[in-house]
Order: C-alpha cells, then sequence, then structure tokens
C-alpha cells in the first residue's frame, strides 16, 4: 500500500478561489477520477465544502476538526491526517486497493507530502489570482513521466500537463 498525492496547480501554484477550483478542464477530471477510482481518499473540510457530496465510486474521508460539521451519508470524519491516513490504508488493506490518496487542500498536501510514494501534478499552463497556493514542491531525484498533455481547446480553456513522480 501507498500514499499518493493527486493535486492539479497552475504556473504560480495557485489551487483554489473562493472555496472552489478556478478552472474547469474536464479531461483533467477525468483522469483525476480514472485514478482515484476506486480509492480511499483524503480531502480537507474546505475542499468537500466545494462539493458537499459524495465523490461516487470512492471512500471518501474530510478531515476536519469540529466533531459536529454535517456530512453527507457514506462520508468517514477523521479529526487529523494520521486519523484519515489510519483509516484510509485500512481501507486500502480490506480492499486490495494498492493505493490511497490526499487530494487537498493545503496543509493535508504540505503534511503528507513527506510520505508520499507517489505525486500527480498537473501543471494548468496559465497564472491566475487565486487565495489558495501550494508552496514549490521539488521533484528533483524522483522518477518523473509525463502521463496526459492537453492544449487549448473549445472544452478546455488552458493547457495543462499532468506529470507522475514516483519517490525514488
Ligand atoms: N486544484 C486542486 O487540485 C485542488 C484540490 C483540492 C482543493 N482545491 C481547492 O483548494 C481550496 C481548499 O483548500 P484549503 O487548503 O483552503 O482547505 P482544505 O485543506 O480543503 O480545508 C481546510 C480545513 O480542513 C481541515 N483540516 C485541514 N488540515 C487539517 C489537519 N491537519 N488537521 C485537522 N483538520 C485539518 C480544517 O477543517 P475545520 O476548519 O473544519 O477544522 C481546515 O480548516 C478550495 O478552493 C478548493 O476548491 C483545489
Amino acid at each position: 500500500m501507498a500514499l499518493c498525492i493527486i493535486f492539479a496547480r497552475t504556473e504560480n501554484h495557485c489551487i483554489g478561489h473562493n472555496g472552489q477550483v478556478p478552472w474547469k478542464l474536464p479531461s483533467e477530471y477525468a483522469s483525476f477520477e480514472q485514478i482515484t477510482a476506486g480509492k480511499a481518499i483524503i480531502m480537507g473540510r474546505r475542499s468537500y465544502a466545494d462539493h458537499h457530496s459524495l465523490l461516487e465510486g470512492r471512500f471518501n474521508i474530510v478531515v476536519t476538526r469540529n466533531a459536529d460539521y454535517p456530512l453527507v451519508e457514506g462520508i468517514q470524519r477523521a479529526s487529523d491526517l494520521d486519523e484519515a491516513l489510519s483509516l484510509a490504508a485500512e481501507y486500502a488493506d480490506k480492499n486490495t486497493a494498492a493505493d490511497y490518496f490526499v487530494i487537498g487542500g493545503v496543509d493535508l498536501i504540505i503534511k503528507s507530502m513527506p510520505l508520499a510514494k507517489t505525486v500527480y501534478e498537473t501543471i494548468v499552463h496559465t497564472c491566475i489570482t487565486g487565495d489558495t497556493f501550494l508552496p514549490n514542491f521539488e521533484f528533483s531525484g524522483w522518477s518523473t513521466e509525463i502521463i496526459q498533455n492537453q492544449a487549448v481547446d473549445q472544452q478546455h480553456a488552458y493547457a495543462y500537463t499532468v506529470y507522475k513522480h514516483q519517490r525514488a
């Protein structure tokens, strides 16, 4: 079993604005769905509030310090990253799902980065004035491949590249 992280960020490291992902890139979302299908996914409470629903076909874990925060049925609550990682690893073990994922936001990605074996990083080829930014993560020393490249077209206002970084 291995902890993975998946996120999409712009060239200026923006991942969010006003509680939402500030772009619509259908094939990038399809890639996210395919990579995380059947897996445990860990998200912060603000990321959950973006959609307020179960992401179907995955074991959803929301991290919040608020024991009363309302979650829709079927979503697991964790009070910190350690608890979330335990729940995710337990699910992966029971379901012979090799990987489990942290999918954002900032604090959970930063805290889980030292533990991650694989990072799926989409770079959206634009700069955005958002309100939620990741730091610059350095992947030199990791093994990196490009798994998707998308040009601008009618459905995609921005080009993007999906990188898969595996810890050497
Ligand atoms: N582009 C992408 O790939 C991507 C991915 C995910 C999210 N986003 C965007 O990013 C924004 C949300 O990210 P964010 O960083 O602001 O918020 P977030 O991490 O999604 O949520 C923050 C909240 O989660 C809980 N939390 C986070 N870390 C915790 C920890 N270590 N221990 C306990 N609780 C913890 C706390 O909830 P309580 O306050 O309830 O205690 C905290 O206030 C949105 O705009 C979203 O759309 C983008």
